[in-house]
């Protein structure tokens, strides 16, 4: 645990709480056997008083065991009844250990002294295969009271319910939020009449997990409008629990003044059946999954295929003598359910009107968008789509230079007037950050003086980066829209998609800010704000620049328009197979402007014979996001954060790595909140941190720094991890390597990478104490090449004039697709060897590329079609030691145009296909 850290810092109670239960099964046996041997027990004691005191301000917001069986421990203890206490503590944490409880058996562990054991022995009978979930219902009401609702929802149990559930009564507001933010086995919550404002509790423990923003003022409004206030609180949260709010006034008058958020609402005088009905209801919609519940159907049905795909159901393998193997390996569902019909009960992903429809339906609502689409060739595909669907040749579009490949292949393909923008660099690590807002605002406004606005249509970023910077994408789109109040944004989530889960990530979404600027550009308090700011600023199409730079701008309401998109790799982060990718939209003129483009750019793109499996495999990934993403992204943050801690303060460990934190990665400038930690300073940190600063990091992102170790990145990937440990990882650079944690990663993978870790810095310490002084000396040049400065890494240096639209353009974009095409032309290509190419623009030439030229690491192009080469890229191209250069043949050195073919490129330049200003 790093210094300072609270054991709850990072937002998940359950490692803290699993952990205290382990211990307390532990220490409370010891007292046992202490007190059998006639040992002292003052020391055991107070440890156990200790792991009761942790334990005391979470248990009340968790069904199993409940605060009866937790009063009843604590009993137990205080009189010294060591036996039974131990057992007690033995069956709740088997129970919890084995997910026994989940079976709704052997719950009455505050009732009989026989019924303490049951935990841990759940009755045979139990079923186990439902899901388990548990229900908020907010209202302060006595013991007693509690005891009867509880037995009341559970006597209207059938044995053929889809699920089982227990709930947990909570008395305040703020107890509500922190249900909310603490149990993640929460999927719906009752809101009742009677709550107060604060917890009568004492809540210092879990100060991180309180909510400010609900106003103190809030009790002097009437039970109904208290009830929709705590609403919208644990929507911002947990925007997936269904809510329901049970009143005893005229619930007809309430319904039509209801806020959305509420999915029914009940009079509480007429019984609890339709309340319960309702919560299974409203689980069974959100666990649907109509794609993979139609496959699994037809794979059961008895078909005669006289059609494509011999494979299906297994035919062309059951009888083959020489493939087998195939069906040893896979097993035969996964043939069953290969099948090319697009009719029968399924449905075709270029046209869905079945259960494809309702499965994108059902993704629309967990991720938030208006529309959402599947894609089965990944986010490489999904970004081409959402690019030609909104792009005609000659717009422009301004683009991260270091974004993903399928970009530049995408706005080559549509034709688009490219502008790089630049990202800060990270010149010690080799890497790149974020492009600044003001890179953005600054190219914008160049447009807008060189009279270019109008063609200017679409920002294009990547959210978060590899690396895990995360932008603020309301804030980028806000002041994006002052300048040019239609731009369209195309956010790259491919690492994104778990972030909707949890609710710091998740302002930072695509979607999610798309629907607050929405909503705030529809609120009369903004136009009041809007006011302000136009009649300081003036008319913006006249203000200055400088000012415009300097100050943070509001685009205006009446004429902003809210076109946002995002493509999210469901595969990297979430449940989905290889290439499983979603493309979601926010758009308010899809309808009128879009959907006839977005569906041929859809066609243009996506394979006739998608793959089924990969569909059905999103349709899951979609279900398990709505009902355990919350759950499983706040694991993922902690296993980061532990292996941050494990990492950092490792003394042997240390000595060679060292995790990068946010103010490694993020400038001060960047980050006006001042904090160089957000997330291990503590949760109210983090949240101020990711609310106003310009970049933050992704905490399951770990950049570890291993220029001590004398390895490069790449080597300590290949050689160190991968070859000797089999540990995988994606992505390095000169003197780091990248480690991520995602829903998958457990506690034991964790240790078991520290353990390599540890065993890799062991061997190297060992090496290095028993080699010889040349060796030694190799092995410090080695580190002190890794550890100081190297190349800067190159901004884009350029189009050459015949790829733009005239030689005497003020603004860079450039014709990526002529330049791309010209190449097709051998005789118009050369090669150079890098020594002549740096002789030639020594001399001033400009030498052109005529293709991508993309080194990995780091995975960017540093030369595109028709960039001019500079000596700051030949400097940096020098300086990488990496094998794998795209678009560049040793052999032969760089593909660049000759002379005569830049002539010709100029003498054809097209005029812009809208020329000019609107007149
Ligand atoms: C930022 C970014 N966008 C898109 C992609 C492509 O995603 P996919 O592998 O799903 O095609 C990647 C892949 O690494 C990526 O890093």
């Amino acid at each position: 645990m790093a210094d300072g850290a609270s054991p709850l810092a990072y937002n998940s109670t359950w490692q803290v709480r699993s952990d205290a239960w382990c211990s307390l099964e532990e220490s409370s046996a010891q007292l046992v056997l202490a007190g059998a041997q006639h040992r002292p027990v003052e020391e055991l004691g107070q440890t156990i008083a200790d792991l009761l005191d942790v334990l005391g301000p979470i248990e009340r917001f968790w069904a199993f065991p409940g605060m009866q069986a937790f009063g009843k421990v604590r009993r137990l203890f205080a009189a010294g009844k060591y036996d039974r206490f131990a057992a007690l503590v033995r069956g709740i944490n088997r129970a919890l250990a084995t997910d026994s409880f989940r079976t709704g058996q052997a719950w009455d562990l505050g009732a009989e002294d026989e019924a303490l054991d049951r935990a841990a022995h759940p009755m045979e009978q139990a079923r186990t295969d439902r899901p388990y979930f548990e229900v908020l219902i907010v209202e302060d009401m006595t013991e007693q009271q509690e005891y009867s609702l509880r037995e009341e929802l559970r006597r209207w149990r059938r044995p053929d319910d889809a699920f089982i559930y227990e709930i947990v009564v909570v008395p305040s507001i703020e107890d509500a939020i922190m249900a909310a933010r603490l149990n993640y086995r929460l999927q719906a919550c009752v809101v009742r009449r009677r709550f107060a404002r604060r917890s009568p509790y004492d809540s210092s423990s879990l100060a991180h997990f309180v909510d400010s923003v609900v106003a103190d003022d809030v009790m002097e409004l009437s039970p109904e409008e208290r009830a929709q206030v705590l609403a919208r609180s644990l929507a911002r949260i947990r925007p997936e629990l269904d809510l329901y709010l049970m009143t005893e006034i005229s619930v007809e008058d309430m319904a039509g003044r209801l806020s959305h958020h509420f999915r029914r609402i009940f009079h509480a005088r007429e019984g609890s059946l339709e309340l319960h009905l309702s919560i299974l209801d409203g689980v069974a919609a959100r666990y649907r999954t109509p794609f993979f519940s139609a496959l699994k159907n037809y794979s059961h049905r008895p078909t005669g295929v006289f059609h494509a795909l011999p494979i299906s159901h297994g035919k062309s393998i059951v009888e083959s003598h020489w493939i087998r193997d195939m069906i040893d390996f896979y097993g035969m569902e996964i043939f069953l359910a290969e099948t090319s019909a697009t009719c029968g009960g399924l449905d075709s992903l270029l046209e869905p009107t079945g259960p494809l429809r309702d499965a994108q339906q059902l993704a629309a609502e967990t991720f938030g968008s208006r529309q959402t689409y599947f894609v089965t060739n990944g986010t490489s595909t999904a970004n081409k789509i959402v690019v030609q669907a909104l792009v005609q040749p000659g717009d422009i579009v301004l683009v991260d230079r270091n974004c993903h490949q399928s970009h530049h292949y995408g706005l080559m393909l549509a034709g688009a007037m490219v502008t790089y923008l630049d990202a800060y660099p990270l010149n010690h690590y080799s890497m790149y950050g974020a492009v600044p807002l003001r890179e953005i605002k600054r190219q914008l406004l160049e447009l807008r003086k060189a009279g270019k606005l109008d063609r200017v249509k679409m920002l294009l970023l990547t959210n978060c980066t590899f690396d895990g910077m995360v932008y603020n994408p309301i804030r980028v789109m806000e002041e994006c829209l002052a300048i040019k109040p239609d731009l369209v944004f195309l956010w790259d989530e491919a690492w994104f998609a778990f972030a909707r889960f949890h609710p710091v990530y998740r302002p930072r979404t695509a979607m999610r800010a798309a629907r607050t600027l929405g909503e705030q550009l529809r609120q009369p308090e903004y136009r009041e704000r809007y006011q302000e700011f136009a009649s300081e600023v003036g008319a913006i199409d006249a203000a200055d620049d400088e000012v415009l730079l300097e100050r943070r701008l509001l685009p205006d309401p009446a004429r902003a328009r809210v076109r946002v998109y995002s493509t999210q790799s469901t595969h990297k982060t979430l449940t989905s197979l290889r290439q499983g990718s979603m493309i979601h939209v926010s758009d308010q003129d899809f309808n009128q402007k879009a959907e006839d483009t977005f569906h041929e750019a859809y066609m243009t793109h996506t394979s006739t014979s998608p793959n089924y499996q990969i569909l059905a495999s999103l349709d899951l990934g979609r279900r398990q996001a709505d009902l355990e993403g919350f759950e499983l992204v706040q694991k993922q943050i902690e296993n980061a954060m532990r292996l941050r801690d494990a990492v950092d303060n490792h003394p042997l460990l240390s000595k060679f790595m060292r995790c990068l934190t946010t103010a490694d990665l993020i400038p001060a400038e960047y980050r006006s909140s001042g904090i160089d930690q957000p997330l291990r300073s503590g949760l109210p940190n983090m949240i101020k941190a990711w609310d106003t600063d310009e970049f933050v990091l992704d905490p399951s992102r770990i950049t570890i720094y291993i220029g001590a170790t004398g390895f490069d990145g790449d080597h300590f990937k290949r050689s160190q991890l991968m070859d000797r440990y089999g540990v995988q990882i994606n992505k390095t650079s000169r003197n780091t390597v990248l480690f991520m944690t995602t829903i998958g990663t457990t506690r034991s993978s964790v240790a078991y990478l520290i353990e390599v870790l540890v065993t890799i810095a062991r061997d190297l310490e060992a090496r290095i104490a028993d080699m010889s002084p040349a060796e030694r000396g190799a092995h410090e040049r080695a580190v002190q090449r890794l550890t100081s400065a190297s190349a800067p890494l190159p901004d884009f240096s350029g189009f050459h004039s015949s790829f733009r639209d005239s030689p005497a353009e003020t603004t860079p974009e450039g014709d990526v697709r002529r330049a791309f095409y010209l190449a097709y032309n051998d005789s118009y290509c050369e090669y150079l060897m890098p020594e002549e190419a740096e002789q030639r623009v020594e001399n001033g030439e400009q030498v052109v590329s005529t293709t991508y030229v993309t080194p990995y690491p780091p995975g960017y192009p540093v030369l595109v079609p028709g960039q001019v080469f500079s000596q700051e890229i030949l400097a940096f191209m020098r300086s990488l030691d990496t094998p794998e250069v795209h678009g560049y043949r040793p052999d032969l050195g760089y593909r660049v145009y000759v002379d005569k073919a830049l002539e010709i490129a100029a003498a054809d330049c097209p005029k812009p296909l809208r020329d000019g200003p609107p007149a």
